[in-house]
């Protein structure tokens, strides 16, 4: 097994380079199999979400090899259409992707229900499913599967009563070869969306107003490969650029596109830090402690609730009494429990974490235990006196290319250590 050890209370000093956006590439890496054809997909992250991926994509008869560690080329011209086994989705959230692909391709899908990052809720899948149907597709499950099937899919408008990232994405990736329109209607606004709306495009589909509420789509018949550069990581900068901050640092985060990050970028300067906007870098340095403020997540182009753990542990060194709510997931605070061990002041009330601002962290051992959550954890490693060792690293693993390589070249002290599963040892003695 293996950890991440890390000193801290260092300020964070000099450039950092964003990788692809992991949010975007799970939802594009599938929509390859909308055609029978070769892709060149550059800036895909190497992470481990991104490989289960491909591995999925290979499994099912894809062709992979890299022109570069980010350039991937796939080759779908013989993929068959078969089942997607638990053994492969276990570990990514993303890969009910396939379900609306292959869906959108041979009129049927056979996917396990995934697993990947649970935030200590559920995390239902009913509006993906209602979209499915209102295209014409028969849902049923099957032993831990999720079958879908069509005689043929008919555009049709769809009005989600909740924004939902992923069931924006399955219908769009359904209704691409659909005969007629379909209109999503309270369609989610993310910069992922809008990518994988115009890489579709570019295979040939027939998509516009991704990025506002109203998404249309006009069914073609035929798609074919194309080359494509993914937008870079809204999250993983956001996290660099609060890591910046809460270290009293100064980063100049590289490969970015600026707009992409207002949200962050606004709540930084409301707690004091400086941000630069450049065309496609943005800076951000701290000089002394920061003040509080309150923070909602809200869909895109609200606050995302996928920088709200990395957040709050800067609001925790802030000066004064923040109140952060998280208007999307019920349950996205399980990691306060490991931050309070390092000596953070936070209370859950409901929806709401209310963080009285501490002069300083102290390290200890935690864990990860969600991708942002584990992000959260390495900045407050970062932040606090002394050592702090994080555990169950898998999760950041997912979603963060090179974070000790990252992190080391601007300063920090951290590394990755391996150690004896303890329960083996347990196992062993008895
Ligand atoms: C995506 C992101 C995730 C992020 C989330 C919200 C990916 C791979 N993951 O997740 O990191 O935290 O957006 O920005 O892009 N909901 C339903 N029924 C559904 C689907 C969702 O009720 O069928 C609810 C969820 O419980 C949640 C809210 O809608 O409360 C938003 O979820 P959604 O936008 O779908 O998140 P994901 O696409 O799963």
């Amino acid at each position: 097994m293996e950890k991440f050890v890390i000193k801290g209370n260092r300020p964070l000093i000099g450039e950092i380079d964003i990788s692809g956006a992991k949010n975007a590439a799970v939802a594009i890496l599938p929509a390859t199999l909308l055609a029978k054809d070769v892709f060149l997909i550059e800036n895909v992250p190497d992470i481990r979400d991104i490989n289960s991926m491909l591995q999925i994509l290979e499994s099912m008869g894809a062709q992979i090899s890299y022109a570069n560690r980010s350039t991937v080329k796939i080759d779908t011209r013989h993929v068959q259409p078969g089942t997607v086994d638990y053994e492969l989705t276990k570990n990514l959230r993303a890969s009910y992707y396939l379900l609306g692909a292959m869906l959108g391709m041979y009129n049927s899908a056979k996917v396990a229900m995934p697993g990947g990052c649970n935030f200590g809720g559920v995390r239902p899948i009913d509006l993906h499913l209602k979209g499915f149907s209102a295209l014409g597709a028969m849902i049923s499950t099957d032993g831990g599967m999720i079958v879908a099937k069509a005689n043929k899919l008919l555009g049709a408008s769809i009005y989600f009563d909740k924004v939902s990232v992923g069931a924006t994405i399955n219908v769009m990736l359904a209704a691409v070869k659909a005969r007629g329109i379909t209109i999503i209607e309270n369609a989610a606004r993310e910069p992922h969306i809008v990518d994988l709306a115009n890489f579709l495009n570019l295979m040939g589909a027939r998509i516009k107003g991704a990025g506002t509420e109203v998404i249309k789509i006009e069914g073609v018949g035929e798609l074919h490969g194309c080359n494509y550069s993914i937008i870079p990581d809204q999250i993983e900068a956001g996290t660099y650029m609060v890591a910046a901050a809460a270290t009293c640092g100064d980063l100049l985060i590289k490969n970015v596109i600026p707009k992409h990050l207002d949200p962050i970028s606004a709540k930084l300067r409301e707690c004091g830090a400086t941000v630069e906007e450049f065309d496609d870098s943005i800076r951000v340095s701290a000089g002394g402690r920061l003040h509080g403020c309150n923070i909602k997540t809200m869909p895109h182009p609200g606050f995302p609730t996928d920088m709200q753990p990395q957040f709050t542990v800067l609001l925790s060194l802030c000066e004064g009494i923040s109140i952060v709510t998280d208007s999307v997931w019920d349950n996205r605070f399980r990691y306060v429990d490991q931050l309070t061990r390092m000596g953070a002041q936070i209370q859950i009330e409901g929806k709401a974490a209310i963080v009285q601002g501490s002069a300083a962290l102290k390290g200890a051992p935690v864990k990860a235990d969600d991708l942002r959550a584990g992000a959260a954890m390495i900045i407050a490693g970062l932040c606090a006196k002394g050592t702090t060792e994080i555990e169950d690293i898998i999760h950041i693993d997912r979603g963060y290319e090179d974070v000790v390589k990252k992190l080391t070249a601007v300063g920090a002290t951290i590394a990755r250590v391996n150690f004896p599963d303890p329960q083996n040892v347990v196992a062993k003695r008895a």
